[in-house]
């Protein structure tokens, strides 16, 4: 029988609650103590979940718990700080996306990182969504030949009047809807196109003071592709967060959303269309959907098996280098290249 998996939890709001479900439910893997700074949720886990130990302050945590794993679900501002600290403490830790509320903030957290390696991941869960996986294989087969062009986008229908809570307070969210959101939409960019040569942005705040509402966004890329990013939390029409990408090939292209992946190659003269449904394999327990179930079964597996995750902070960093010179374009007015990302 494989050893059990400890884990603490810095951060019992929506998503640490989600994680704590489904960590729970994975064989042999325990959460061991939660961390938060509201009584009122400390109380309430403590009264029904009396095995586990509850912490307001979670360097108690660190330092009185024998812990296999920390999962950091804090909103953004606290992220590095406590990575940091799980480094130092050296627990493999599991942090949510974004990494940070700036490139400047993650900088401690990856130089930390690479001198005293400890295991890590970044809730990137886009990736291990069916359709988006099913895309980066056709995009990288080769089938839509070189590439041309793509479009991306991120709707959801959030915000019609000023927003309450940290994600609409920059020091606390480091942005708005492009650092809260759709930092999923750039990950999968960089992962499907790699390196970043150039970005221009532009931001628009209608309905929060603080963050940005809309975000246009030109993005080139080393391999020669072009094209743009649109993301808003206020617009109509989409009750559920909602990304598209379409790219285009010299001999094809291809559409992808959560829900189904399509594309067309000249090699077969054919429009194919898989739905999520087409290439749902299945997980032992769902909750929020598959894909986080399996990115918490991937940082478990690393845990036990002493591995590299897929996902590293590394590649969080990257994201934010991106979003942060998005930003900077917006603000100076002009292109930003890539050497200075
Ligand atoms: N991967 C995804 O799809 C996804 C979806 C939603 C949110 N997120 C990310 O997850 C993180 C948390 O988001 P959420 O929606 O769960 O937020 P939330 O506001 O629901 O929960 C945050 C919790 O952290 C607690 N907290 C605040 N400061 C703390 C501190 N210093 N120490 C301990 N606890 C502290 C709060 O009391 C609250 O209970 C964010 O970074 C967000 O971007 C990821």
């Amino acid at each position: 029988m494989s050893k059990t998996i400890n884990v603490g939890i810095v951060g019992m709001g929506k998503m640490g609650i989600m994680h704590a479900g489904l960590l729970n439910a994975l064989e042999n893997v325990q959460v061991r103590a939660v961390a938060d700074t509201q009584d009122l949720i400390l109380n309430f886990i403590g009264q029904q979940f009396p095995a586990i130990q509850t912490y307001k302050d979670y360097a108690d945590m660190l330092t009185n718990e024998q812990l296999d794993l920390v999962f950091i679900t804090t909103p953004t501002s606290f992220h590095t700080k406590i990575g940091l600290d799980c480094i130092k403490a050296g627990t493999p830790f599991f942090v949510e996306k974004p990494l940070g509320i700036s490139a400047k903030d993650c900088v401690p957290l990856i130089e930390a990182v690479s001198s005293k390696p400890v295991i890590n991941m970044i809730g990137y869960s886009k990736r291990y969504v069916d359709t988006f996986r099913k895309a980066k294989e056709i995009i990288e087969n080769g089938s839509l030949g070189e590439l041309t062009y793509f479009n991306a986008t991120m709707y959801v229908s959030q915000l019609f009047s000023k927003g309450k809570g940290w994600r609409y307070k920059k020091e606390a969210s480091g942005g708005g809807v492009l650092n809260t959101l759709a930092t999923h939409l750039v990950d999968l960019l960089l992962w499907y196109f790699g390196h970043v040569t150039s970005v221009e942005g532009n931001t628009k705040s209608y309905y929060s003071k603080d963050v940005e509402d809309f975000v246009h966004a030109y993005i080139q890329f080393e391999n020669g592709l072009e094209g743009y990013l649109d993301t808003s939390w206020s617009v109509r029409n989409y009750r559920l967060p909602e990304i598209k990408i379409e790219v285009h090939g010299e001999k094809g292209m291809l559409t992808v959303t959560e829900e189904y992946v399509k594309y067309y190659s000249d090699d077969t003269a054919r429009w194919t269309t898989l739905f999520k449904q087409d290439l749902y394999t299945g997980v032992e327990f769902d909750l929020g959907g598959p894909e986080y179930t399996l990115e918490d079964e991937h940082i478990i597996d690393c845990v036990r098996n002493n591995k590299h995750t897929d996902v590293s902070i590394f590649e969080g960093y990257k994201v934010q280098r991106v979003i942060d010179a998005i930003y900077r374009s917006a603000e100076e007015r002009r292109a930003i290249p890539g050497d200075s990302i």
